[in-house]
């Protein structure tokens, strides 16, 4: 994909903006978020969004088969992405320790943390049936994708001020 990969990243940053404009909902933009990415990037089996509450991984809005519900931090590809609030890329799942398996389709992985105030409130994942799917244009691209969604909830929403307002742990 090559430049063609930055410039689709560039057009579904812009997408995403005019798409999250004006609305702060966690939810309503999280569904957003993952019918875009899943729907504009090929090779997909999976993308969503999994939120930290209670100091675990609760499973968000996604696009994909029905996905595990809840998932500690520092478990599976998602945990450790949170445990280290890095981007996690991991070009065979099978050879990932501790690897989660939801799809038995998935054979690629990507995790981005999702923070907000210098706090982690979720991951975003997405999963490929291709082997080393994802590379650093892929992470950066989705960085930026995850800074314009974290930018567009708030914090004063009472709705969703059970994960942006969180202790530390
Ligand atoms: N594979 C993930 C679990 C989530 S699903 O892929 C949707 C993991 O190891 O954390």
């Amino acid at each position: 994909m090559g430049n063609s990969k930055s410039e689709l990243y560039d057009q579904l940053a812009a997408q995403l903006s005019s798409l999250l404009a004006g609305e702060r909902d966690l939810t309503a933009n999280a569904a957003n978020l993952s019918a875009l990415i899943f729907h504009a990037l090929p090779d997909l089996n999976w993308a969503g969004a999994y939120f930290k509450k209670d100091g675990e991984l609760v499973l968000g809005p996604f696009q994909g088969k029905p996905a595990c519900v809840r998932i500690r931090i520092g478990e599976g590809v998602c945990g450790a992405s949170a445990a280290t609030c890095e981007t996690v890329i991991v070009p065979n799942v099978h050879e990932f320790p501790g690897h989660i398996a939801c799809d038995n389709a998935s054979n690629s992985e990507i995790v981005v943390p999702l923070v907000k105030d210098s706090q982690l409130i979720g991951v975003l994942d997405l999963d490929s049936p291709s082997f080393a799917r994802f590379d650093e244009k892929d992470a950066l691209g989705l960085e930026r994708l995850a800074k314009i969604f974290v930018e567009s909830v708030e914090s004063d929403n009472p709705a969703d001020a059970i994960y942006l307002k969180q202790p530390d742990v």
